[in-house]
């Protein structure tokens, strides 16, 4: 005789013992079948083993299935659920796959439509994973994709102005330990990090002759840098899993007092990421090599910093972001001129 091999684990949820029962009856040559009398008895089977597919009765004793039926799908639409009912009616049927149920069997049944209704409803789960599994590899590509477009932006950019690139790096990589540090979640920072990467990617617009010009720029010249915020903006808008990033690479030259640029926010209008991410700026900015000047000590920067709090930075922030950046200054800016 030649020994089957069960394919899927089936849950039965019904108060009625002769549903039960006949559905085990029916199921237990092909699938693992357990069973459960009301929902509470359901939800700790769930706790010990996650089936493939659920028969759940519309009503159980007191309790209504289908409340069961929402709350389960919210948290695990892979499961299929099949509702029993001994009443059909159209609203129910309705309100049932509104709930996520795949579909529904009217008491009594025959083994025949039990057997076709759960190969259906198997298959539909099969197919459900795979294109959820393209899906998500799909989107990691071009996830992927459009990074590596920004990575060679930054590169391009970086052929023009050795700087920016290499301070793009840091300042995502400062950035994600302060964040961490101030308290914010793992799947944010990721989000903003990728706009403190892409943060100058507008200087793509901008003439190489003045990003690397080494003496002060005039009104004119300052005029086009100061357009690299809304160029970068204008780059980035349209892809979506990049939306988060918009604030820092629009707004990181917003000052506190309202004198930044492109919009002249003020105060409490720049996003807390955004001021946050400025002094990180700043701090970089200043204990690098630029064109125009030699890079400043970690202390002189600190200093310069402070300084400004209020007119360029957040009084309440600074001190604290400051105070972040102390401790991994020396890894990231060893030594300094002064
Ligand atoms: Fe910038």
């Amino acid at each position: 005789m030649v020994q089957r091999i069960k394919s899927a684990s089936i849950l039965v949820v019904d108060d009625d013992l002769g549903v039960r029962e006949s559905l085990k009856m029916i199921l237990k040559d092909k699938y693992f079948v357990s069973a459960a009398s009301s929902i509470d008895e359901a939800k700790d089977s769930l706790k010990i083993i996650e089936p493939e597919l659920i028969f759940l009765d519309i009503k159980i004793s007191k309790a209504n299935g289908l409340d069961f039926l929402k709350q389960m799908h919210s948290c695990n639409s892979a499961i299929q659920v099949i509702m029993i009912t001994a009443f059909p009616s159209s609203q129910t049927a309705i309100t049932a796959f509104r709930s996520g149920a795949f579909d529904y069997i009217i008491k009594p049944f025959e083994p025949s439509e039990i057997h076709t209704i759960v190969e259906r409803a198997l298959q539909h789960r099969t197919e459900s994973s795979e294109k959820d599994r393209l899906v998500f590899n799909l989107r990691r590509a071009v996830h992927k994709n459009i990074f590596s477009t920004m990575e060679s932006f930054l590169l391009a950019i970086d052929a023009k102005d050795s700087y920016t690139a290499g301070h793009s790096k840091r300042v995502s990589l400062l950035f994600g330990l302060v964040a961490k540090e101030l308290g914010m979640g793992e799947v944010q920072i990721v989000k903003l990090r990728h706009g403190a990467f892409l943060h100058d990617i507008g200087k793509i617009g901008v003439r190489d002759d003045i990003l690397t010009k080494a003496g002060h720029l005039t009104e004119g010249e300052f005029f086009l840098v100061k357009q690299h915020t809304e160029i970068g903006y204008n780059i980035l808008e349209p892809i979506n899993f990049l939306k988060e990033s918009l604030p820092i690479v629009r707004s990181h030259h917003e000052w506190y007092n309202g004198e930044g640029y492109p919009d002249g926010l003020k105060g409490a209008e720049i996003p807390h990421e955004v001021a946050i991410f400025s002094i990180i700026d700043a701090y970089d900015a200043l204990t690098t090599d630029r064109h125009y000047r030699k890079k400043y000590s970690n202390e002189t920067a600190f200093n310069m910093i402070t300084e400004r709090i209020g007119t360029q930075f957040m009084p309440a922030l600074t001190e604290k972001v400051l105070s972040i950046i102390k401790k991994y200054c020396e890894t990231l800016h060893p030594g300094g001129l002064n």
